[in-house]
C-alpha cells in the first residue's frame, strides 16, 4: 500500500514538477520586496461552488506571470482542493507546522506554473482549538512567508462561518466572489455584512463568475453595491468579471489550470485582465502586513 502511494506520489511529481521548496533553490529575495510587506489577500463567497478554487489557482498564476512573488495558501479546510487542480499531492499541508520537526520549506511546496503554495488540510478549522504553543509555532513559521512573496492570496471557505472570518477579517484586501445567481447574491450579501460590521479597515472588491455577457455582471455589481452602500454604508469596488465558459470545467478535468491548458480562452483572458486590474488598477490601500495577519488570526488573547 505504502509503496504504491509512494508510486503514485513520484509519478505525479514526475508529471508536474512539483518540488517541496526545500528541495530546490531558495526563492530569490530582491531589494524591492524586502522594502514593502506583502499584500494579503483572500478570496472568497457566500456559496460554496461559485468557482473560487478555480480562480484562486489561474489568478495566482497570471500574477506570477506578471512577475510577482506569490504564495497560495489553501485554507478552504475541509473542502481543500487546490492540489487537485494542480494536479498535485502533498505531503504536507497547514495544519503539519504545529509539529516542532516540519518547517515552512516542508509545507511550502513549488507548484507547477511558477505558484508556491500550500496545501490545504482539516486539523486547522478553527485557530481558537490550537493550544498557545501550537499557535506561536504556526505563527513563528507562517511569519517566514512574508520574506518569500509579494502577494499571499487565501483561498478560504464559503459563508460567514467563524473559520472563513477569521481569514478575512485578517486580511488586508477580500475578493468577494458571486455567480449572477439569486441564491448566490444573497449569501454574498450576507458575507459584506459581516465584513462591514467586524473587519477593521475595510476593502472588499467583487469579482462576478459565470456570466454570459458584461451587462450581467454590471446588473450584479449595481445591486450589490447599492445594497451595500445604502445599508452597510460600505463602499465595493468591482475588479471584473469572468465569462461561463467550457474550459474551466474541461481544465479542471484535465488537472490542468485554464490560463495554461486554455490560454486563449475567454475565462482566461477575463483572469489576465483581473490580475492587471488588482495590480496596477487602483491604489492599494493600507497594508497591515503579515504579522498582523497571523497575530489576528492565530488571536493569542482566545
Ligand atoms: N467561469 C466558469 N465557467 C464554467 N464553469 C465554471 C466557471 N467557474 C467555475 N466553474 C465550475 O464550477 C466548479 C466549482 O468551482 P470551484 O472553483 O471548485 O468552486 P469553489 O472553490 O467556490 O467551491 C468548477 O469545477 C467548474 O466546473
Ligand atoms: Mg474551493
Amino acid at each position: 500500500m505504502e509503496d504504491q502511494a509512494a508510486r503514485l506520489r513520484q509519478l505525479i511529481e514526475d508529471r508536474t514538477g512539483y518540488i517541496p521548496l526545500a528541495e530546490c533553490e531558495k526563492i530569490e529575495e530582491t531589494d524591492e520586496s524586502k522594502k514593502s510587506s506583502a499584500r494579503i489577500i483572500a478570496v472568497t463567497s457566500g456559496k460554496g461552488g461559485v468557482g473560487k478554487t478555480n480562480f484562486a489557482v489561474n489568478l495566482a498564476i497570471a500574477l506570477s506571470k506578471a512577475g510577482k512573488r506569490v504564495i497560495l495558501i489553501d485554507a478552504d479546510l475541509g473542502m481543500a482542493n487546490v492540489d487537485v487542480m494542480l494536479g498535485t499531492v502533498s505531503k504536507y499541508n497547514l495544519s503539519n507546522l504545529c509539529q516542532d520537526e516540519v518547517s515552512l520549506h516542508d509545507v511550502l511546496l513549488r507548484g507547477p506554473y511558477g505558484v508556491n503554495y500550500i496545501s490545504g488540510g482539516s486539523g486547522i478549522e478553527h485557530a481558537a482549538d490550537f493550544s498557545v504553543p501550537e499557535r506561536q509555532r504556526l505563527m513563528q513559521k507562517l511569519v517566514q512567508c512574508e520574506d518569500l512573496a509579494d502577494i499571499i492570496l487565501i483561498d478560504t471557505g464559503a459563508g460567514i462561518g467563524k473559520n472563513v472570518l477569521d481569514f478575512i477579517l485578517a486580511a488586508d484586501e477580500v475578493i468577494l466572489l458571486t455567480t449572477p445567481e439569486p441564491t448566490s447574491l444573497t449569501d454574498a450579501y450576507a458575507v459584506m455584512k459581516a465584513y462591514s460590521i467586524y473587519a477593521p479597515n475595510k476593502n472588499m472588491k467583487l469579482v462576478v463568475n459565470r456570466v454570459y455577457d458584461e451587462l450581467d455582471s454590471r446588473d450584479v455589481v449595481a445591486k450589490l453595491r447599492r445594497t451595500s452602500e445604502r445599508f452597510l454604508k460600505m463602499t465595493v469596488e468591482c475588479l471584473g468579471y469572468i465569462y461561463e465558459d467550457r474550459s474551466v470545467m474541461n481544465a479542471v478535468r484535465k488537472q490542468v489550470p485554464f490560463l495554461i491548458s486554455y490560454p486563449d480562452a475567454a475565462a482566461a483572458k477575463c483572469i489576465m485582465a483581473i490580475a492587471n486590474n488588482l495590480l496596477y488598477g487602483g491604489q492599494v490601500k493600507i497594508k497591515r502586513g503579515w504579522k498582523v495577519f497571523l497575530q489576528h488570526f492565530l488571536d493569542f488573547s482566545r
